[in-house]
């Protein structure tokens, strides 16, 4: 065991540093987070000669993964992270798992391989084109490593190599969850191969990429996910499971199948059990198998936590705060640590379709941003769809007062409030006037009508409560 030990002593030492809460719908989970922890601090262990003539002779013995379910805001993604990050093993970005050849490129970064996979929550330098404190790699390399940025983190995908620091001291402490814990990343053993985490939305798309990669070879998936334990992965933790598109369901299956097949285990959480997923799809029998998989393959966990912490934290003071005045920027700062963003750090941004987002900080599950960045310039509804899949919870600054010579702006911000709210974002703002006033010229006046009134319902405990709808 690994000296900064299993989940469960981690989280005692965070409650007891009172960094979080000691909550017994959380502790009941933990037992399952040490059983994974504790197979998985062994290296792999091997078939036997004889199984290895009749299967894949490279493939690890299977250990159970985890499906983590239940209702918003009860720590599951929480759980999973302090998890992954107990883990002796090596956190692997999404380059290492492309089998994108590593171009010889400077810091950079390579632009436009990143751009390709269209994902960007991207790694600040190499995409902002805004030169950044100099922190070194180092300081840069934490960020990419939570939840949901590393896929197409630019320096990953440039294949620019990172320093190989110690994970120990890449974060500094309070950038994570807000809390200044003492529960460094575990120093990886190299030996018990690679851990992943992302978003699955990001997953699917990343997934999607790839296999345009592999067109036109007999088995593209088993290509694929061959690629990536060649790559040394061993765990795959994915937040927030949840399938919508035709695209993914049809694939899952067969992607499970092979995953599994390979010994790669899967954690992953979800806010509806198993059986729940992708009801009423189109072609749902194609989408069966994936869910006998997951049952077969990861113990099934409902996480029947009474208490919503993020609701908790949503309600504890206003989301839509008015008018902009000298105090409005602290206020939003206050909210990003309340809801338990962390420390601010500086990032690159979010890249959808090779354009760039720039973004004030980035957590698991949320981002914050600039109403500038989101709505002045070329931006669609494209950008906001990967935002509010993406996100949980959206903060935006500086909403301002439209009128009839800021139209473009409007429209944008209607549509993203469309996006947000279809998706069941929680969307905590800053704006210089109540939602039924914010729009004061004509000729949008109609439309901003619904706006104004989703900008109201979406203040109210019922909406926050609502899942994410990924
Ligand atoms: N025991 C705890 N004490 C205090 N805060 C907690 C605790 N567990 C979780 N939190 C905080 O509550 C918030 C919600 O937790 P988290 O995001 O993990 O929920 P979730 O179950 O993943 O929700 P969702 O299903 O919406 O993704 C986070 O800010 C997290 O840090
Ligand atoms: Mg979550």
């Amino acid at each position: 065991m690994s000296a900064s030990g299993s989940p469960s002593q981690r989280y005692a030492a965070g409650v007891a540093r009172g960094d979080w809460q000691d909550d017994p719908a959380q502790r009941a989970v933990l037992p399952e987070l040490d059983r994974l922890h504790a197979a998985l601090s062994q290296p792999p262990a091997r078939r036997g000669a004889l199984k290895r003539l009749f299967g894949r002779g490279d493939a690890p013995e299977a250990i159970d993964g985890l499906y983590l379910w239940g209702g918003v805001g009860r720590g599951k993604t929480f759980l999973i992270d302090l998890f992954i990050d107990a883990l002796p093993l090596k956190e692997l970005k999404g380059e290492a798992l492309s089998g994108a050849p590593l171009p010889d490129t400077g810091s950079g970064g390579d632009r436009s391989q990143s751009e390709r996979w269209g994902e960007g929550l991207s790694n600040a330098e190499a995409l902002s084109g805004v030169p950044l404190p100099d922190t070194g790699r180092g300081g840069d390399r934490s960020q990419s490593e939570r939840w949901g940025e590393g896929l197409s983190n630019a320096e990953a995908l440039s294949g620019v190599p990172l320093p190989d620091t110690g994970r120990g001291g890449d974060r500094s402490q309070g950038e994570r969850w807000g809390e200044g814990d003492g529960s460094a990343p575990a120093p990886a053993d190299p030996r018990l191969g690679g851990k992943r985490r992302t978003h699955f939305h990001r997953f699917m798309r990343g997934v999607h990429e790839q296999l345009r990669g592999h067109a036109g070879e007999r088995d593209p998936i088993a290509a694929v996910v061959r690629q990536w334990r060649e790559a040394g992965l061993r765990v795959l933790a994915l937040d927030e499971f949840f399938v919508t598109d035709i695209g993914d369901a049809m694939l899952l299956a067969r992607l499970l199948e092979r995953m599994f097949g390979e010994g790669i285990v899967l954690v992953t959480t979800s806010n509806i059990a198993p059986d729940g997923l992708y009801r009423d799809g189109l072609q749902r029998a194609r989408f069966l198998p994936a869910i006998e998989l997951l049952k077969a393959h990861c113990r099934v966990l409902e996480m029947a936590s009474d208490t919503d912490y993020r609701l908790r934290a949503l309600t504890r003071s206003p989301v839509y705060r008015t008018p902009l005045d000298a105090g409005a920027a602290d206020w939003l700062a206050e909210r990003w640590r309340a809801l338990g963003g962390g420390e601010r750090r500086r990032d690159g941004g979010i890249v959808v379709d090779g354009r760039r987002i720039a973004v004030r900080a980035r957590a698991p599950g949320m981002a914050w941003f600039d109403f500038d960045a989101l709505c002045e310039g070329p931006r669609g509804s494209a950008d906001y769809i990967q935002i509010a899949r993406e996100f949980h919870t959206v903060l935006v600054g500086g909403v301002p007062q439209f009128d009839d010579t800021r139209n473009d702006a409007a429209r944008r911000f209607v549509t993203l409030v469309d996006e947000l709210y279809d998706r069941h974002v929680n969307l905590v703002c800053t704006a210089a006037a109540e939602p039924p006033a914010l729009y004061a010229g004509e000729r949008l006046a109609a439309t901003f009508e619904r706006t104004a009134s989703r900008l109201i319902e979406m203040r109210s405990a019922e909406y926050l409560a609502r899942p994410h709808r990924p």
